[in-house]
């Protein structure tokens, strides 16, 4: 029986049972029941999984729980508690961004992400931060033009 791990997500505490190399993404939707975080690929390479640890963008489907004890997790269930966040989501519903919706959490978490360092990207700035997070619905005019309105409605 692996020992229990102290996580913080989304602000709350909780102690979970998992070994330490399972991927922080299954520790979030099999035993914490936070399934808006995506399964993509597995191998960090289409963004649906990105969550924040210590406010850095990060893909869970690689990342040992055992990498994020004592830090700060945030998944999108979490986010638009913060003022970036809420922006973000915002410009999201706003501009109807979303078509079938499986690769958005991923989308916003690294917009979020990126606003929270950069709070007025360029189109180069956006194209480094989200060149991870992929759609297959090609929304990605949409997802544009969403993190400008969001960056131009900072208060
Ligand atoms: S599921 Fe993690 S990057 Fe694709
Ligand atoms: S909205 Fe369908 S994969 Fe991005």
């Amino acid at each position: 029986m692996p020992e229990q791990k102290q996580l913080a997500i989304n602000g709350q505490n909780h102690a979970i049972s998992a070994p330490d190399d399972m991927p922080l993404l299954w520790v979030l939707r099999d035993i914490l029941g936070l399934t808006g975080t995506k399964f993509g690929c597995g191998i960090a390479q289409c963004g649906a999984c990105t969550v924040h640890v210590d406010g850095k963008p990060v893909r869970s489907c690689l990342l040992p729980v055992s990498a994020a004890i004592r830090r700060a997790v945030t998944t999108i269930e979490g986010i638009g508690a913060t003022a970036v966040g809420a922006r973000v989501q915002k410009a999201w519903l706003d501009l109807e961004v979303v078509q079938c919706g499986y690769c958005q959490s991923g989308q916003i978490m690294s917009a979020v992400a990126l606003l929270s360092t950069t709070p007025r990207p360029d189109d180069s700035d956006i194209n480094a931060a989200m060149a991870g997070n992929i759609c297959r619905c090609g929304t990605y005019v949409r997802i544009r033009e969403a993190i400008k309105r969001a960056a131009s409605s900072e208060a």
